[in-house]
This record gives C-alpha cells, structure tokens and sequence, in this order.
C-alpha cells in the first residue's frame, strides 16, 4: 500500500514508517521542516513537506494515498486546548479525503482518560459530555468517519510509549528529578501506568492499517499497569537520587503540568486488541526497559 503517515519524524511515527516500509509497503511522510524531512527520507520514505494546520498539504497527502496513520501531535501542555483543536481539524481533512473511499484511516488518542481507576478496555467510551480531556471529541469523530465510508480505527498507546529515544513523560520524571534531588511519586505511589514498547505499538498500528475493522480501537498496551512509585524507584536507584512520596498540596509545585498525568491511575488491558488482530507484545516491558540503563543517558532531552 501507499501509505501517508503523519509525526512520521516522531518517536512513534518514525517506529510505524520503519515497520512499513520493512513489511513492503510504500509510504509518504510527512514533514514540517528540513530536519524532518531529512529523518523521513533517511528511513526510506517519501517525504510531503506540510504542517497539520496546512489543511491542503494533509488532503494531498491523503488523497493520493492507499491508507492514512495520523500520529503527529503538538505536544504543548501550556496550550492544550489549541493542540486538540487542530488534530481534530486535522482528522477531518484527513477524513474528508478518504470519505466513501473505504480506504483505511487509524488516528492515534490514548488510554489515559478512558476509565480512570478501573481497567480500561478497547469497548469503553469517552464520553465528550462528562470529559475534561481536550483530546475528548476526537474518538467520536474517528467513528463517525467509519459510516461515511472511511475505513477508520482508533490506536489508543498507554501513558508511556518507550524505548531507546524517548522524550516522553519518563525522561520529563528523570530530568525533574535530576533538578529536584528526589525522584518522587504521588500519595502512596499506587498508581498504575499502562506502557508498550514503541516497536510493538508500531506493529500495532501497522495490523490496524492492513486489517482493521471500520470504527474499531485498538490498545497499544504492553503493561497493563505499573505502578508509578515502582518506576519512582527505578529512576531514584540509577541516579542514586532518594525516592519519596509528595504531598498532595506540594503535588502542583513539584511536578507542574506533569502532576495530572503522574497522578492518573489509569490500567489498561488489550485483550480484546490481541483476539480481534492477532497483535501480541513481544519486546520489553517499561521496568526492563528502565533497567537497561539507556534513559539515563538521554533524559536531559525531555520534553519542557
Ligand atoms: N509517546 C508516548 O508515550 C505517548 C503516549 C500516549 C499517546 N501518545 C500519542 O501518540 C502520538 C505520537 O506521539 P509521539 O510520542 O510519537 O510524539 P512526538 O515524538 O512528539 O512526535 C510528534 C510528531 O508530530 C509532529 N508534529 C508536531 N507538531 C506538528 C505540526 N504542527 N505539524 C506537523 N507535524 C507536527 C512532529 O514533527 P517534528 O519532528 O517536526 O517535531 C513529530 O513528527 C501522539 O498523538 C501522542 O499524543 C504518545
């Protein structure tokens, strides 16, 4: 297939363009500046200059394409709402491209807010009623896409998507608790985060693209839930750092837009992803990969 990927220079993005092209299909990346245009083309792909605000860049790109995975993302805690705003406008161009085409659109969210404290599973719902997540509408969209001849799924990766180039929430907790002399965890630091190693979710994503049904979601999950002081622990023993918990009202302080998240208790299962596509994590877990060593070495570059 000829397949235009959006964050094709991203850390999950330049994992699903690798796993395509080495499964033989075609793909088109993507790509907002010469940089990333240089990363795409590197990993034998070809490369679409544009931005997710250039609507008529995405439309192109998907138009002239057998199938679409969207995981580009503006990661910008301090605008959230602009963030969400633009992927869902961004989703649907996309869709409206690929609209009674049957041709396959799988649109990354995430399990964070699905069923917090509970286990959550691919058939529970956000409902952008009650939510307060920005990224809320996007799921109904995506689905809707799916009764208007779009092929659409949903790949919803757990809180923390790792490997060798993370620049994710982990290497924020090591950095911050380089800064902070102290790796901590919220309360008693029971609560769990759902992890995949980003090979596995790039597998995932490409069995979605080739095999997935209209409207489903699939869960990018490896860990079901690990335990947020477990992995305190992990950073505070590789930087001979102590670990400790934070108070709730100190809790904003220390960790600063990354307290909602490192506060979420959020487990997910995909058992339903396994039965319905044959998926099945099969490289490390987030705690072997922690104590492999290499997130000590890259964490001075975590996203501000
Ligand atoms: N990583 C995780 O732990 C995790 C967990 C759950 C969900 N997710 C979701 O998975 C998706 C991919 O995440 P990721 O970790 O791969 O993110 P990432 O490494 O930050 O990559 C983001 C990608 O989006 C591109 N991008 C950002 N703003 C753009 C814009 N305005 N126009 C065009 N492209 C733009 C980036 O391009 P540049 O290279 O030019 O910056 C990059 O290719 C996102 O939806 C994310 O929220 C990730």
């Amino acid at each position: 297939m000829r397949v235009f990927v959006t964050g094709a220079s991203g850390f999950i993005g330049s994992a699903v363009v690798a796993e395509l092209v080495e499964a033989g299909h075609q793909v088109v990346g993507l790509a907002r500046s010469d940089q990333a245009a240089e990363a795409v083309a590197a990993a034998g792909a070809e490369v679409q200059r544009g931005s997710l605000q250039d609507l008529d860049a995405l439309r192109r790109g998907a138009a002239a394409a057998d199938g679409v995975i969207h995981t580009a993302y503006i990661h910008d805690f301090s605008r959230m709402a602009l963030a969400a705003q633009t992927d869902l406008r961004a989703i649907e161009t996309l869709g409206d491209a690929l609209e009674g085409s049957g041709r396959p659109l799988v649109v990354t969210t995430g399990t964070a807010l699905v069923n917090p404290g509970n286990v959550a599973t691919e058939d529970d719902v956000i409902d952008p009623a009650t939510a307060t997540h920005p990224r809320a509408a996007t799921e109904p969209l995506v689905k809707a896409l799916a009764s208007r001849g779009v092929r659409s799924s949903i790949v919803r990766p757990g809180a923390s998507v790792h490997g060798e180039g993370d620049h994710g929430f982990v290497p924020f907790l090591i950095s911050l608790a380089r800064t902070k002399g102290v790796s901590a965890y919220i309360g008693d630091g029971a609560n769990r985060w759902p992890a995949v190693h980003r090979f596995d979710a790039a597998h995932l994503y490409r069995l979605a693209l080739e095999d997935g049904a209209a409207g489903s979601v699939f869960h990018a999950i490896g860990d079901e839930g690990v335990p947020t002081r477990d992995i305190a622990e992990i950073i505070g023993r590789h930087l001979s750092l102590p670990v400790a918990s934070i108070l709730s009202e100190q809790v904003g302080e220390h960790f600063d837009w990354m307290a909602a998240f490192w506060a979420l208790d959020a487990p997910a299962s995909s058992t339903l992803t396994q039965a319905r596509l044959g998926w099945a994590p099969t490289h490390v877990g987030l705690v072997a990969d922690l104590e492999q060593g290499h997130y000590f070495h890259t964490a001075e570059l975590a996203v501000s």
